[in-house]
């Protein structure tokens, strides 16, 4: 049976690839947070259930060890766990700020480093990163968190190149809104009043638009993608995923970035 490991299966887009993938009848490795092993997730035998915290570069450690010494690297590879760090720069501390970058882009690299030798040794293997729409564009107070989907972008982008001559294939999937907790903290009126006043209003307008999106895709849908895009064959890197991504993407090569952005800077900025 081919194998997968997935990070952050506890909620979200990776609980439902840890679903796609054993309804395909894959071996798969589900990390959850240390502590969060022994819940009921529902899943059956094929799933293995390993303890990982992303902020510790011990415990991705300790992962990488017992899943070589347990069977070996991964067929596939989804870096999926991953944190928003949401609020203007003024509001957001230096730890908040390393802890993003940490969980979303360093220890993707750490965990996707410690695989390589054996995936380019037997010339095979898919690295996919869960990256966003905001890993080619910004929105506002978003910024802190795009930023560490851009450094993944650019990452893949030269994984792609390194590990193309290896057969090891990387894939960045580009998702607009999915219905995942992940926006759970911006659902409620604290976000707001916990951001200093010169900044309220533009902060209360993008939370009311977040709330208001209605065009949100599931985790189903993510993890159809997601199974789709690590079982085709094929070398594309990019999959944009929402329609309207697409479109945002398509709209800033035909007409340039101001354009975009200052659309995006009069309607998520409550036109002020
Ligand atoms: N939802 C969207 O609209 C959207 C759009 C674009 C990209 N994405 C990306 O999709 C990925 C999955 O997010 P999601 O929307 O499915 O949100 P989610 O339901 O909140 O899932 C995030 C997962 O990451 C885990 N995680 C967080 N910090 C971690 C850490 N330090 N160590 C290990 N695991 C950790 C969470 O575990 P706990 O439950 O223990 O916190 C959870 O399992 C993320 O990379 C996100 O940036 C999401």
């Amino acid at each position: 049976m081919p194998s997968v490991l997935i990070t952050g299966t506890s909620s979200g887009i990776g609980e439902a690839c840890v679903r796609r993938f054993e309804r395909a009848g894959w071996d798969v490795i589900a990390t959850v947070r240390p502590g969060k092993e022994d819940a009921d997730y529902g899943w059956g035998a094929s799933v293995r259930v390993m303890p990982l915290d992303m902020a510790s570069s011990g415990s991705v450690q300790a992962l990488v060890a017992r899943v070589l010494a347990e069977g070996g690297a991964p067929d596939v590879l989804v870096n999926n766990a991953g944190i928003v760090v949401f609020g203007p720069l003024e509001d957001v501390g230096m730890d908040r700020i390393e802890q993003q970058f940490r969980v979303n882009a360093f220890a993707q690299l750490e965990l996707t480093r410690a695989f390589l030798p054996a995936m380019r040794e037997r010339r095979s293997g898919t690295i996919v990163f869960i990256s966003s729409l905001g890993g080619v564009m910004v929105f506002p107070f978003y910024g802190v968190y795009h930023a560490s989907k851009h450094a993944l972008e650019g990452f893949g982008e030269g994984l792609w190149h390194e590990l193309r001559p290896f057969g090891v294939r990387v894939k960045l999937i580009e998702p607009g809104y999915v219905d995942t907790p992940i926006y759970d903290t911006f659902k409620d009126a604290k976000t707001i009043d916990e951001t200093q006043p010169a900044y309220r209003p533009y902060v209360k307008s993008i939370v009311e638009f977040t709330n208001a999106i209605t065009s949100r895709t599931t985790p189903d849908d993510a993890a159809e993608v997601v199974f789709r895009v690590a079982t085709e064959p094929g070398d594309r890197l990019r999959y944009p995923m929402a329609a309207y991504a697409a479109f945002l993407v398509r709209w800033r090569r035909l007409l340039g970035d101001m354009s975009v952005m200052r659309y995006v800077n009069r309607v998520w900025m409550g036109n002020r």
